[in-house]
């Protein structure tokens, strides 16, 4: 049988679980977007995660440089994404994307490419289900999914209690005004206060 060199590049074997799942590996592919890096990397230095919950990971960007900082030895980012894209992805200038029906094997490809498959852990389902059987305590939640008013209000609604008390809540998009009405209306409702600057959001108990 003839064996490609793209996927006898990555054993099976040496792969866990789901990433041993895609063949062929593909080739890496580094969209998305993500301007947040200094923001993030200061939150980390400031709460140095265990448990990392980013909720809208697309194939990665923001999740490969989230997980690359992380120093606690037994890190764990959960990438929480359907792969099936936002609405925003589906019409206008981004639903032409070559890639669109790939995204979770491009996704599982670059974090195999990344070397941090040992780190980043997929779940792959709603934002909404995702959180009633979520098997940890995050310390820190990076919010990127859907980014009109009700589904930003929903996931700071369903994700907030895992962090309330102890954790970070933050997230990208500030420029979105149906993002930014969502996060004060929410931030109001729970006598919160707001940092943002740039397109980065965190909330502050
Ligand atoms: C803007 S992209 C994320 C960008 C990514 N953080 C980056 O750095 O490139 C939004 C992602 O959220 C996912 N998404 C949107 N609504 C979702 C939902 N309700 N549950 C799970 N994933 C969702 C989409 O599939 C998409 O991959």
């Amino acid at each position: 049988m003839m064996v490609s060199a793209m996927s006898a590049e990555f054993g099976k074997d040496d792969l866990p679980y789901p990433y041993n799942e895609v063949q062929p590996v593909l080739p890496f592919n580094n969209h998305g977007w993500y301007n947040n890096r200094s923001y993030i990397e200061k939150l980390v230095e400031e709460v140095n995660p265990t448990i990392v919950v980013e909720v809208g990971s697309w194939i990665g960007l923001s999740t490969r440089h989230i997980a690359s900082i992380l120093k606690q030895p037994n890190a764990k980012l959960y990438a929480v994404d359907h792969w099936l894209g936002s609405a925003e992805h589906q019409i206008g200038q981004f639903a032409y994307m070559p890639f669109l029906d790939k995204l979770y094997e491009q996704f599982l490809s670059n974090i195999i490419r990344a070397n941090l498959t040992h780190i980043v852990v997929p779940m792959r389902m709603s934002s909404l289900d995702a959180v009633k059987i979520f098997p940890a305590t995050p310390d820190l939640i990076y919010i990127d999914a859907g980014h009109d008013y009700e589904s930003v209000y929903k996931d700071l609604l369903a994700w907030y209690p895992l962090v309330r008390g102890h954790g970070v809540l933050c997230g990208d998009d500030w420029w979105w005004d149906s993002v930014r009405k969502a996060v004060e209306d929410f931030a109001r409702d729970n006598s919160l206060k707001i940092f943002a600057e740039n397109n980065f959001w965190r909330l502050i108990e």
